[in-house]
């Protein structure tokens, strides 16, 4: 089975072709970074534009480098939502369009899951699994019995993971999106000089709290000589990942360990943090949980994701019609 996956929920246009007998044989990526980077963070109308100019020549090209007709394609998988809600339609409609022309199954994923299965690409996943799904938008723990079947343990109250470590870069002069920058920067740090908050550490529910981070950053960074040195920004890195990391760990080990499962999971964006994922592993093993992390190209947003999310459902046999909607958002429901 041949699916086109199109993903455009944020500021990547993406566009994938998974098969069934082959994986992953294209993951085509055009980044808005530069385009939203000179203003700290992504402008929706500006997203929405630049996909409407990006995607179509996407498809064009993946299809000419696959030698492939859009009516050989058995299916097309597109992001629904959650996301910026102009941005999805561009995706939706394209989707739909192209399902039109070449009479083929359309079917809406929710970005979500589309990271969840993202660890499939990896390996066979291992169920019923625990989840820890951190991006931009999303810190939360889900309970994953098996493909299709999600059940949300706990959330953010305020802030994503991958906010946090937005913010916090834009507090000490780091390029948009922050998240690859202080990963990078963490690992020259001096651990131990500064310390920031874990809140919530005793509270027993599946939580957590950023928002508290940016303004211990920001008291820290007001506190240090100007212009800041390359050490001083390093060692900050060091401590705001440490303290990140170990709030994330926490939950999800907790949240494992209550739904007694023998496999963890990490996706979405914050998934490709060098710290995360060493403390994940190192955590996992010592309780002889399974961990594999997911390939860094398929833990940010892509369409790789999404094109393997649409072969689970059309291989169950789910369908949507050309009246499927784009949401802002929703909770991940079960399908199966
Ligand atoms: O999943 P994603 O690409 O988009 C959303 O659905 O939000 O996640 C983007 C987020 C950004 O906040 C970015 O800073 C963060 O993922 N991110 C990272 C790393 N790479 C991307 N955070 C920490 N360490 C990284 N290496
Ligand atoms: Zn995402």
């Amino acid at each position: 089975m041949k699916v086109l996956g199109i993903e455009t929920s944020c500021d990547d246009t993406s566009v994938a072709l998974f098969d069934s007998d082959r994986g992953v044989t294209a993951n085509l990526v055009s980044s808005q970074v530069d385009l939203h980077g000179r203003f700290g963070g992504v402008v929706p109308e500006l997203a929405s534009r630049a996909h409407l100019v990006n995607l179509l020549p996407l498809v064009d090209v993946l299809l000419k480098e696959q030698d492939l007709e859009l009516r050989e394609l058995d299916g097309v998988a597109v992001t629904a939502g959650p996301g910026l809600i102009g941005a999805l339609l561009v995706g939706l409609s394209t989707g739909k369009a192209l399902c039109m022309a070449a009479d083929l199954p359309l079917v809406g994923i929710h970005h979500i899951e589309g990271h969840i299965l993202a660890n499939g690409l990896t390996g066979e996943m291992v169920t019923p699994a625990v989840v820890l799904v951190v991006s931009g938008g999303h810190t939360e723990v889900i309970h994953m019995p098996g493909i299709g079947r999600y059940e949300r343990m706990g959330a953010t109250l305020d802030d994503a993971a991958g906010e946090a470590f937005d913010k916090t870069a834009k507090l000490l002069g780091l390029p948009y999106p922050g998240g690859p920058p202080i990963d990078r920067l963490a690992g020259k740090g001096t651990p131990g000089r500064f310390s920031f908050p874990r809140p919530l550490h005793q509270d027993p529910r599946i939580v957590f709290s950023f928002s508290g981070l940016k303004t211990a950053v920001g008291l820290t960074v007001a506190g240090l000589p100007r212009p800041l040195s390359e050490q001083d920004v390093a060692d900050v890195c060091c401590e705001l990942q440490n303290a990140i990391v170990d709030s994330l760990c926490q939950r999800l080990f907790q949240a494992a360990e209550r739904k007694r499962v023998k496999a963890v999971y990490l996706a979405g964006g914050v998934a490709a943090n060098g710290g995360l994922r060493c403390e994940v592993a190192r955590l996992a093993e010592a309780r002889g949980m399974h961990f594999v992390p997911p390939q860094s190209v398929y833990c940010t947003d892509n369409a790789a994701m999404i094109a393997y999310a649409g072969f689970h459902h059309l291989q169950a046999g789910r369908r949507d019609g050309l009246d499927l909607d784009s949401f802002a958002r929703a909770p991940l429901a079960s399908w199966r």
